[in-house]
């Protein structure tokens, strides 16, 4: 997001018009940006036989899917619901990347149907699994590394508390069941957390996953998850791609050496990909003042960007219906009825009813996590490529509020 013009603009598309035209609340990418993080991610990576496999959950719209397609990526996929809209936007099933967790065997059955890569995350599904297929199917087990890392509790899921993966100490008992059900492992998978800054993190978790994969004959990829840390606000520290890009491929590189295979690497970015794109614009219904504190009310909440509340995530948030001015203290709340905070004593541009305000890095579990609690719609998305913005989702209507729901006589 740029000033140009007097303006707030993205590849010279004004915010402030697509608010009028399409109406607020409103997601908006930037397409151009997501292409060009692809870009960075490969380019980091060139030295290795790397494949993207953009995660689907951080933002399932099928246009954007269907843009990652088109900048060479493959998907993860954590449901059937999400392998089917893959498959939707156009992803061959050999380009999907199928994660569940404690899913029911029929599930799992559902995914071999149409032929996507099936990632285990337990012993007794991988004992299912070679009941039923044998060394038929090809098959990547997700390993629970025990490395502590992400930005929260709720996003670290490597550690030895997690619900996720295969405890690296179990590996013995993975081999005998491998061997009991002559499996074709093809891949191994760690995914630690959201939000790891440090190269070292990735580093370590590629040397627990090497030395893993010492163990095992013919695999063809190592996946190593998500997890690259974007910025959130002015000077924070993101993931430098370029360093981790280096250090992975270099150890990786080493490894295969030694295996004797020029193995895949595979990643599985969400944020990296799609959250800096991303603005929430919202209006102002309110600026009301109490004892402690100006709140300025918006016609959003935690029904459409969750993370401030669920993660205590910061999220910027910018004042684009004014250039210039005076700058106050704020908090901005949601509509809900419940403590919605969405960005608490922040400097804003001058606030008046009837302002834009852009909530940003909004493109990454901000509508894919988004509800209808207190009964509200869910906002329009706006895609915006090669200069031109065009809508991707309708708002919700009244009537997607009493879809589903079934009347009887009472
Ligand atoms: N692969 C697997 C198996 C995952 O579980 C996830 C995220 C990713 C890849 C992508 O991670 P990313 O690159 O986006 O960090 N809703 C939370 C983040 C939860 C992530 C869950 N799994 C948030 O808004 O911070």
């Amino acid at each position: 997001m740029e000033i140009k013009d007097n303006q707030y603009q993205i590849q010279g598309v004004s915010l402030t018009r697509l608010a009028k035209d399409y109406g607020t609340p409103l997601y908006v990418y930037d397409g151009e940006k997501i292409l060009n993080q692809v870009k960075k991610l490969q380019d980091a990576f060139s030295t290795v036989k790397l494949k993207i496999k953009y995660a689907t959950k951080a933002l399932s719209n099928i246009n954007i899917l269907k843009l990652m397609k088109k900048a060479g990526t493959g998907v993860d996929a954590v449901s059937i619901e999400e392998v089917k809209l893959c498959m939707h936007a156009g992803f061959e099933p050999h380009e999907i990347m199928y994660t569940p967790n404690s899913v029911s065997f029929e599930e799992i059955q559902e995914a071999e149907n149409l032929g996507v890569m099936i990632n285990i995350d337990n012993i007794p599904m991988l004992e299912h699994f070679g009941t039923y297929y044998g060394n038929k199917v090809p098959v990547c087990i997700r390993l629970n590394p025990h490395i502590l890392a992400g930005g929260n509790a709720k996003i670290s899921v490597g550690h030895i508390d997690s619900k996720f993966g295969i405890s690296i100490l179990q590996l013995k008992h993975v081999h005998k069941v491998i061997n009991a059900y002559d499996l074709n492992v093809i891949g191994l998978h760690v995914h630690t957390g959201s939000d790891i800054l440090d190269a070292e993190v990735f580093l370590k978790g590629a040397e627990i996953l090497f030395d893993a994969a010492r163990e095992f004959k013919g695999l063809k990829f190592l996946d190593f998850g998500g997890g690259f840390k974007v910025a959130y606000k002015k000077g924070d520290i993101a993931t430098d791609i370029k360093e981790v890009g280096n250090k992975v491929s270099k150890a990786f590189r080493e490894f295969c050496v030694e295996y004797g295979s020029d193995l895949e690497i595979w990643f599985e970015p969400g944020k990296f990909l799609v959250s800096e794109s991303g603005y929430l614009l919202v209006k102002v219904n309110i600026v009301k003042s109490t004892p402690a504190s100006t709140f300025v009310g918006v016609d959003s909440g935690l029904n459409h960007l969750i993370r401030p509340m669920m993660y205590d995530a910061y999220h910027d948030v910018v004042n684009i219906s004014k250039l210039d001015g005076p700058e106050r203290v704020y908090t901005i709340v949601g509509y809900i009825c419940e403590t919605d905070t969405i960005a608490a004593d922040r400097k804003l541009r001058e606030v008046q009813e009837g302002d834009i305000i852009a909530i940003k890095n909004a493109g990454a579990y901000g509508i894919s996590m988004s509800s209808n609690y207190n009964s509200r719609l869910r906002p329009a998305e706006v895609l915006i490529l090669n200069g031109k913005a065009q809508l991707i989702r309708e708002r919700e209507t009244f009537d997607d509020i009493l879809r589903h729901q079934v009347e009887i006589d009472l």
